[in-house]
Protein backbone atom coordinates (compact mmCIF):
# COMPACT_ATOMS: atom_id res chain seq x y z
CA UNK A 1 0.00 0.00 0.00
CA UNK A 2 1.46 3.69 -0.93
CA UNK A 3 1.72 6.21 1.44
CA UNK A 4 -0.82 8.30 -0.76
CA UNK A 5 -3.71 5.48 -0.35
CA UNK A 6 -3.49 5.30 3.53
CA UNK A 7 -3.30 9.12 3.96
CA UNK A 8 -6.31 8.99 1.61
CA UNK A 9 -7.95 6.23 3.81
CA UNK A 10 -6.88 8.11 6.76
CA UNK A 11 -8.45 11.01 5.66
CA UNK A 12 -11.38 9.86 4.83
CA UNK A 13 -11.47 8.07 8.40
CA UNK A 14 -11.42 10.95 10.08
CA UNK A 15 -14.05 12.74 7.90
CA UNK A 16 -16.28 10.14 8.72
CA UNK A 17 -15.78 9.80 12.65
CA UNK A 18 -16.15 13.72 12.49
CA UNK A 19 -19.63 13.48 10.37
CA UNK A 20 -20.93 10.80 12.72
CA UNK A 21 -19.90 12.42 16.15
CA UNK A 22 -21.50 15.77 15.12
CA UNK A 23 -24.89 13.88 14.55
CA UNK A 24 -24.58 13.96 18.70
CA UNK A 25 -24.93 17.51 18.85
CA UNK A 26 -28.39 18.08 17.66
CA UNK A 27 -30.18 21.27 17.92
CA UNK A 28 -33.73 21.48 19.78
CA UNK A 29 -36.36 21.39 16.54
CA UNK A 30 -39.29 22.93 18.64
CA UNK A 31 -42.85 23.50 17.35
CA UNK A 32 -44.41 25.12 20.17
CA UNK A 33 -48.02 25.29 21.24
CA UNK A 34 -49.80 28.44 20.41
CA UNK A 35 -53.28 30.04 21.40
CA UNK A 36 -54.91 29.99 17.37
CA UNK A 37 -57.12 32.99 18.90
CA UNK A 38 -53.41 35.29 18.48
CA UNK A 39 -52.52 33.68 15.25
CA UNK A 40 -52.40 36.26 12.08
CA UNK A 41 -55.54 34.95 10.64
CA UNK A 42 -57.49 35.84 14.04
CA UNK A 43 -55.71 39.49 14.85
CA UNK A 44 -55.72 40.80 10.99
CA UNK A 45 -58.14 39.19 9.37
CA UNK A 46 -56.51 38.68 6.30
CA UNK A 47 -58.30 37.40 2.74
CA UNK A 48 -58.00 33.60 2.78
CA UNK A 49 -55.14 34.04 -0.42
CA UNK A 50 -53.26 36.40 1.90
CA UNK A 51 -53.13 34.12 4.78
CA UNK A 52 -52.45 31.12 2.89
CA UNK A 53 -49.95 32.41 0.50
CA UNK A 54 -47.96 33.13 3.78
CA UNK A 55 -48.61 29.99 5.26
CA UNK A 56 -47.18 28.30 2.89
CA UNK A 57 -44.00 30.22 1.45
CA UNK A 58 -43.22 31.74 4.93
CA UNK A 59 -44.74 29.46 7.73
CA UNK A 60 -41.62 27.39 7.97
CA UNK A 61 -39.49 29.66 9.45
CA UNK A 62 -42.18 32.15 10.72
CA UNK A 63 -44.67 30.61 12.64
CA UNK A 64 -44.61 27.65 15.20
CA UNK A 65 -46.07 24.99 12.66
CA UNK A 66 -43.07 24.29 11.20
CA UNK A 67 -42.43 21.45 8.52
CA UNK A 68 -39.38 20.13 9.54
CA UNK A 69 -37.42 18.82 6.07
CA UNK A 70 -35.50 15.47 6.44
CA UNK A 71 -32.22 17.21 6.22
CA UNK A 72 -33.02 18.95 9.01
CA UNK A 73 -32.22 16.13 11.29
CA UNK A 74 -28.56 16.02 10.06
CA UNK A 75 -25.52 17.81 10.82
CA UNK A 76 -24.71 20.23 10.16
CA UNK A 77 -27.69 21.79 8.27
CA UNK A 78 -29.60 21.10 11.08
CA UNK A 79 -27.63 23.76 12.91
CA UNK A 80 -28.44 25.82 9.69
CA UNK A 81 -32.37 25.03 9.56
CA UNK A 82 -32.51 25.35 13.16
CA UNK A 83 -30.92 28.69 13.48
CA UNK A 84 -32.70 30.43 10.81
CA UNK A 85 -36.67 29.51 12.09
CA UNK A 86 -35.08 30.70 15.33
CA UNK A 87 -34.21 34.33 13.76
CA UNK A 88 -37.11 33.74 11.38
CA UNK A 89 -39.56 33.56 14.23
CA UNK A 90 -37.85 36.47 16.32
CA UNK A 91 -38.53 38.58 13.80
CA UNK A 92 -42.28 37.66 13.17
CA UNK A 93 -44.31 34.67 14.31
CA UNK A 94 -47.68 33.98 12.36
CA UNK A 95 -48.78 31.56 15.01
CA UNK A 96 -48.53 34.18 17.72
CA UNK A 97 -49.22 38.04 15.91
CA UNK A 98 -50.96 39.55 18.55
CA UNK A 99 -47.42 38.98 20.45
CA UNK A 100 -45.32 40.56 17.53
CA UNK A 101 -44.84 44.00 19.26
CA UNK A 102 -42.80 42.24 22.01
CA UNK A 103 -40.21 40.90 19.13
CA UNK A 104 -37.02 43.18 19.18
CA UNK A 105 -37.55 43.92 15.37
CA UNK A 106 -41.19 42.82 14.64
CA UNK A 107 -42.30 44.13 11.03
CA UNK A 108 -44.74 46.27 9.88
CA UNK A 109 -47.11 43.97 7.47
CA UNK A 110 -45.86 46.15 4.69
CA UNK A 111 -42.65 44.94 5.21
CA UNK A 112 -43.40 41.25 4.17
CA UNK A 113 -44.79 42.88 0.70
CA UNK A 114 -41.36 44.76 -0.02
CA UNK A 115 -39.11 42.13 1.36
CA UNK A 116 -40.94 39.39 -0.95
CA UNK A 117 -40.97 41.88 -3.61
CA UNK A 118 -37.42 42.66 -3.20
CA UNK A 119 -36.40 38.83 -3.65
CA UNK A 120 -34.88 38.79 0.24
CA UNK A 121 -37.45 36.37 0.87
CA UNK A 122 -38.21 33.97 1.30
CA UNK A 123 -33.96 33.36 1.58
CA UNK A 124 -32.77 32.74 -1.60
CA UNK A 125 -31.57 28.57 -0.74
CA UNK A 126 -34.78 27.77 1.01
CA UNK A 127 -36.67 29.12 -2.38
CA UNK A 128 -34.81 26.50 -4.36
CA UNK A 129 -35.45 23.65 -2.39
CA UNK A 130 -39.17 24.34 -1.87
CA UNK A 131 -40.34 25.57 -5.22
CA UNK A 132 -43.71 25.71 -4.67
CA UNK A 133 -43.15 28.28 -1.53
CA UNK A 134 -42.65 31.03 -4.81
CA UNK A 135 -45.47 33.71 -4.81
CA UNK A 136 -47.56 33.89 -7.78
CA UNK A 137 -47.60 37.40 -9.60
CA UNK A 138 -51.73 37.50 -7.84
CA UNK A 139 -50.85 36.25 -4.45
CA UNK A 140 -47.87 38.72 -4.38
CA UNK A 141 -50.01 41.54 -5.51
CA UNK A 142 -53.00 40.20 -2.97
CA UNK A 143 -50.34 40.48 -0.17
CA UNK A 144 -49.51 44.38 -1.22
CA UNK A 145 -53.04 45.31 -1.69
CA UNK A 146 -53.94 43.76 2.32
CA UNK A 147 -50.07 44.73 3.57
CA UNK A 148 -50.88 48.25 2.57
CA UNK A 149 -54.40 48.53 3.83
CA UNK A 150 -54.04 47.26 6.90
CA UNK A 151 -54.26 49.31 9.45
CA UNK A 152 -50.82 49.49 11.89
CA UNK A 153 -51.63 47.87 14.79
CA UNK A 154 -50.51 49.67 17.89
CA UNK A 155 -50.23 48.02 21.99
CA UNK A 156 -51.93 44.91 22.65
C1 LIG B 1 -35.90 29.57 5.47
C2 LIG B 1 -36.48 30.39 6.47
C3 LIG B 1 -37.30 31.59 6.07
C4 LIG B 1 -38.39 31.65 5.24
C5 LIG B 1 -39.06 30.51 4.50
C6 LIG B 1 -38.82 33.03 5.24
N1 LIG B 1 -38.01 33.78 6.04
FE1 LIG B 1 -38.19 35.76 6.47
N2 LIG B 1 -36.56 35.67 7.68
C7 LIG B 1 -35.80 34.56 7.91
C8 LIG B 1 -34.66 34.92 8.74
C9 LIG B 1 -33.57 33.95 9.20
C10 LIG B 1 -34.77 36.29 9.01
C11 LIG B 1 -33.81 37.17 9.82
C12 LIG B 1 -32.53 37.42 9.12
C13 LIG B 1 -32.68 38.22 7.90
O1 LIG B 1 -33.20 39.35 7.94
O2 LIG B 1 -32.21 37.74 6.84
C14 LIG B 1 -35.97 36.74 8.34
C15 LIG B 1 -36.44 38.04 8.36
C16 LIG B 1 -37.58 38.47 7.75
C17 LIG B 1 -38.11 39.84 7.84
C18 LIG B 1 -37.47 40.97 8.61
C19 LIG B 1 -36.44 41.62 7.72
C20 LIG B 1 -35.69 42.73 8.40
O3 LIG B 1 -34.71 43.15 7.78
O4 LIG B 1 -36.04 43.13 9.49
C21 LIG B 1 -39.23 39.89 7.08
C22 LIG B 1 -40.15 41.09 6.85
C23 LIG B 1 -39.42 38.56 6.50
N3 LIG B 1 -38.40 37.72 6.93
C24 LIG B 1 -40.44 38.21 5.68
C25 LIG B 1 -40.63 36.95 5.13
C26 LIG B 1 -41.71 36.62 4.24
C27 LIG B 1 -42.82 37.58 3.81
C28 LIG B 1 -41.57 35.31 3.91
C29 LIG B 1 -42.41 34.49 2.98
C30 LIG B 1 -42.68 35.02 1.68
C31 LIG B 1 -40.38 34.81 4.59
N4 LIG B 1 -39.83 35.85 5.31
C32 LIG B 1 -39.90 33.51 4.51
C33 LIG B 1 -36.05 33.28 7.46
C34 LIG B 1 -37.06 32.93 6.58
Amino acid sequence: MTIFSTSVRVVTGLAVAVLLSIQLVQPERTNPQSDPRLAFEAIANPPHQVASSLRKACGDCHSNETRWPWYSRISPVSWLVVKDVREGRAHFNLSTWSQRETGQESPETQELCAEVKAGKMPPRAYASLHPSSKLSPSELAALCAFSFAEPVVTGQ
